[in-house]
């Protein structure tokens, strides 16, 4: 599942940079003149370049700077005092797998859009003051990506709902006031447990493997390459709520979850980033599970929207008006300098490429005036994220052999291995596989963080 995204994202990618020519390839001569930005992870590489350790030029539409991008690792050996940015992306970053030895000229910059359940060894100030540059999906980020599933904001307002009393016959006709479609079931965010108990006390038609207890209509709605499919949004516009629940719960992680049903006019019952509010388009758009003390009392508060529509539809009047209360989330939307399909600006991770290379440009100069570099790391609110909690009553009450004790053990892991990297690097080792031997040391010594850690 998530390799198979990743690859769609990357095709989806590649195919941009294509369309938008900002690169190309470039003949020796001033390489060494430009700053240069090395891609650790294969993955990512926003360009398309005949040989995969070719040096590519990179042009940056906004300020004019260039800057090169390379996959060619052996240019970490090469003895030169120009800034080198290595460039890592979080999903695939593996601590025993860094660039070592990182000389005093060596940046490193971090792209970590996704979810944060894929890697939480990045959660740990340790393996974060790595980084020099960071490109999360934090508000306080250097280069947030929060809005990463917002594609606009006439996304959300402008897709006209089905009307109240086209929704109140398809209730009549057996249909739920709330959808669910999900197939990953086994989350840190552990949300299937609380959609269980949500299930006992309002009816609920759930699509998807997690929960399942309905069939399309149509076989072809549950088509996993179609998920964008306006048939698709259609039949879920049918629906007074749509359950949202992300997959790992992190301030500012917002996904499609929360964007989808805002933009089909179904109103989001939403349990993930606890500051998601800010980036709805008025105060009273969304539902927020976390506001209610169990499932039962969420679902005795749906049961009343679903039978008294002005209540309901006030949840919808953010369709209606012209402006967007939410002027945060406008602003945020209309000065934002990438898009997710944009022709003219660049996608989000060329542009960060970009600010990466416009930040190097700024250093280079500043070497050049004889002016000191300030140390610049980033900060743990870059990326932090709580470790995975029950979403339902107390982690006593969650089942020996269920998958939530796995995410826990898998976070608390990462941060010793976070803490490990830090002890290697500092140390001084070139060889980045000896982390084992660091992470032994920790637990031989009993620091393991388990260990030390309640619930
Ligand atoms: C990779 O970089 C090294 C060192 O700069 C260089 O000698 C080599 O030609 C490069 N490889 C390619 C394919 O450009
Ligand atoms: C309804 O919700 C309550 C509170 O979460 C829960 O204890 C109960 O099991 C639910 N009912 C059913 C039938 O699942
Ligand atoms: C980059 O980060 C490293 C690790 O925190 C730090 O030692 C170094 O000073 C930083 N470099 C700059 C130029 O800020």
């Amino acid at each position: 599942m998530k390799a198979f995204s990743l690859f769609m994202f990357v095709l989806a990618i590649s195919q941009k940079s294509v369309r938008s020519c900002l690169t190309k390839a470039q003949p020796s001569k001033d390489v060494k003149k430009l700053p240069v930005i090395l891609w650790w992870q294969p993955n990512m590489f926003p360009h398309v370049s005949k040989s995969e350790k070719e040096m590519v030029e990179v042009s940056c539409p906004n300020s004019g700077v260039k800057c090169m991008a390379t996959q060619n690792r052996t240019l970490l050996q090469q003895e030169a005092n120009d800034l080198l940015t290595i460039m890592h992306y979080g999903t695939d970053f593996r601590a025993y797998e860094v660039p070592l030895p990182r000389k005093a000229n060596h940046l490193w910059a971090l792209l970590h859009e996704e979810s944060p359940q894929n890697n939480f060894l990045l959660c740990n100030k340790d393996a974060l003051q790595l980084f020099n540059f960071s490109s999360t999906f934090k508000r306080n980020s250097d280069f947030p990506l929060t809005t990463q599933h917002f594609p606009s904001l006439e996304y959300l307002t402008s897709r006209k709902p089905v009307s109240i009393e086209e929704k109140n016959k398809l209730r009549k006709q057996g249909l739920a006031p709330i959808v669910y479609l999900q197939s990953h079931c086994d989350v840190p965010s552990d949300r299937d447990r609380y959609i269980y108990h949500l299930m006992g006390n309002i009816s609920v038609d759930s699509y998807g493997a997690c929960l399942n207890n309905k069939d399309f209509p149509n076989p072809s709605l549950g088509d996993t390459s179609k998920m964008q499919s306006e048939e698709l949004l259609d039949f879920l516009a049918q629906y007074k709520f749509h359950i949202a629940f992300e997959n790992a719960i992190c301030n500012d992680y917002i996904t499609e979850k929360f964007t989808r049903p805002l933009h089909v006019g179904s109103v989001p019952i939403y349990k993930g980033s606890p500051t998601a509010r800010d980036w709805a388009p008025d105060h009273g758009s969304v539902i927020m599970a976390d506001d209610f003390e169990s499932p039962e009392s969420l679902a005795e508060y749906l049961n009343y929207l679903d039978q008294n529509d002005d209540a309901y539809l006030k949840y919808l009047s953010y369709k209606n008006i012209k402006y967007i209360e939410n002027q945060h989330l406008a602003k945020t939307l209309s000065s934002r300098k990438w898009s997710l399909d944009g022709e003219d600006s660049d996608n989000f991770v060329g542009a960060y490429e970009c600010y990466v290379c416009e930040e190097m440009h700024k250093m280079e100069s500043k070497i050049k005036q004889g002016v000191k570099l300030t140390p610049r790391t980033i900060p743990l609110e870059h990326m932090d994220c709580p470790p995975p909690q029950p979403s339902i009553g107390d982690i006593s009450d969650v089942p020996p052999n269920h998958h939530l004790h796995n995410w826990v053990s898998d976070y608390w892991q990462n941060l010793d291995q976070a803490v490990a990297l830090r002890e290697m690097m500092t140390e001084g080792a070139t060889d980045p596989e000896s982390l084992w031997t660091y992470i032994e040391r920790r637990y031989q010594a009993g620091l393991g963080a388990m260990e030390h850690t309640e619930l």
